[in-house]
């Protein structure tokens, strides 16, 4: 017997939604991870994967996962199982459910270490070092195990505290103004960048595709990235359309919000990389990118001291809207089985989480030669085995189980009324082309 959700309620409001799914899409993954990414993956040709993901796989899924939550509970676990046996399938569905509970946990652990340097960056960007560099700054932020932790713990407390007053009252307001605010900023940083950093040499790297350097790894990494940026595959989508109003349309709605996802993205690599050029910094040097480029922006610039510390208060709320969808599906699922109340399952998860997150920390200075899979320090292991495992995995069987078992009129319920050719479209794209893409680049690392 599946538990109906207690405290269902939908989000009012037609904007409420996207704002709400912009929000857990729009984070780190965009303005810290894309940029290094594509910076040690090679540029251009990363950048065009990616964006054939977020087309090809992303939307697909966004939409599935939309649907699936938006007609049954909350929790993924739940929504899955109670979606498998009204259409007569397996109840081991709600296995994509734990495997992204799971992927959300060590997601969560390692994110708020990232966010916890954003936090930090808010006073270092605030007042002028000149006796470090910018990449001195980094360094000298990330040796401190203590000064990491202190932010790490101050990160997750701020989670806890918005996933434990229940994400409805959370987010909405947050997201409205503060969001817009973060992409105008953007917009004024790449302006900046195109006067005053070498804004061609940029474009060709990021767009211009190098594919000799393309390898079985930059595909998954690119997959990884593109699961990652949109919130995929593990269910925080899904929880979020529980909260979805009924008459809101659903395909325009994931074009939406991939369209905003990825022109943030694209913005923030506009506004990075011609400064990494312009000041002799390496493309691929790795996380400490966004917070090395940024810094020697605002050093440069006149009321860069100001303007600094806004970029990264506007960069930790992003963070904090992401966040708090990496944390909403387990708790859903602890508060609605009854296991506990909704504050102390945000707590037990969080507690473990941030316990985890220790090793993220300490993977930048006491442990960084310890590798939990060989090659790569703790924080590459853990984004590793989430990013590119179980996040695509999840996404694959969430595409599987939409396209091949899923009854069709729960379906057509869901999605309403959309254009014949567009739907005949997704469908062709979530039976066949999103299962086999990514069955496929899983398939290459093998050989
Ligand atoms: N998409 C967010 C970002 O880009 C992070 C995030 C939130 C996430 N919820 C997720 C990533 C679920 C994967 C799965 O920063």
């Amino acid at each position: 017997m599946i538990k109906k959700l207690k405290s269902h309620g939908t989000w009012i409001g037609k904007w409420t939604f996207i704002l709400a799914a912009t929000g857990s899409a729009v984070g780190l993954g965009n303005i810290w991870g894309f940029p290094y990414k594509a910076g040690t993956n090679g540029g251009g040709a990363f950048v065009l994967i990616y964006l054939l993901c977020i087309v090809m796989i992303g939307v697909p899924i966004m939409i599935s996962e939309i649907i699936i939550g938006r007609r049954a509970g909350n929790s993924p676990i739940n929504a899955m199982k109670r979606t498998a046996l009204d259409s007569n399938s397996s109840s081991l569905w709600q296995f994509v459910g734990w495997s992204g509970i799971t992927a959300g946990v060590l997601i969560l652990s390692f994110y708020s270490v990232i966010a916890g340097i954003c936090l930090n960056y808010i006073f270092i960007a605030a007042s002028s070092n000149e006796f470090l560099s910018s990449s001195e700054q980094f360094g000298s932020v990330i040796e401190s195990p203590a000064n990491l932790l202190f932010w790490h713990s101050v990160f997750m407390l701020l989670t806890f505290l918005i996933v434990s007053a229940g994400v409805k009252n959370g987010i909405g307001r947050m997201v409205k103004i503060l969001m817009p605010m973060l992409g105008a900023l953007l917009i004024f940083m790449v302006i900046y960048a195109i006067f005053n950093g070498a804004f061609i040499k940029a474009l060709s790297f990021l767009f211009a595709p190098d594919f000799s350097s393309v390898t079985s790894e930059t595909f998954l990494s690119a997959m990884g990235q593109a699961f990652f940026s949109l919130s995929l595959g593990m269910g925080s989508i899904m929880a979020y359309g529980a909260y979805m109003p009924k008459d809101q349309k659903v395909v325009p709605t994931s074009f939406t919000v991939a369209s905003l996802d990825t022109l943030v993205a694209m913005l923030a690599g506009l506004a990075i990389f011609p400064i990494i050029f312009a000041f002799n910094l390496e493309p691929n040097s790795g996380p400490g990118l966004v917070f090395v480029s940024m810094l020697s922006a605002f050093n440069q610039m006149q009321f860069g001291q100001l303007i600094g510390p806004i970029f990264f208060i506007l960069l930790s709320i992003a963070a904090l809207s992401s966040s708090i969808s990496l944390l909403e599906p387990g708790v859903a699922f602890l508060s609605e089985e009854g296991y506990l109340s909704r504050k102390n399952s945000a707590l037990a998860i969080s507690l473990f989480a941030w316990s985890l997150g220790i090793g993220t920390a300490l993977s930048f200075n006491t442990l960084s030669g310890f590798e939990l899979i060989s090659g790569k320090n703790f924080l590459d292991s853990l984004d590793f085995i989430a990013n590119q495992i179980l996040l695509p995995f999840g996404g694959m069987m969430i595409a599987i189980f939409v396209g091949w078992f899923m009854k069709k009129e729960l379906i057509i319920n869901e999605i309403g009324y959309v254009n014949l050719i567009i739907y005949k479209l997704w469908r062709f794209f979530i039976k066949f082309i999103a299962p086999t893409s990514v069955a496929l680049i899983f398939i290459s690392q093998i050989f």
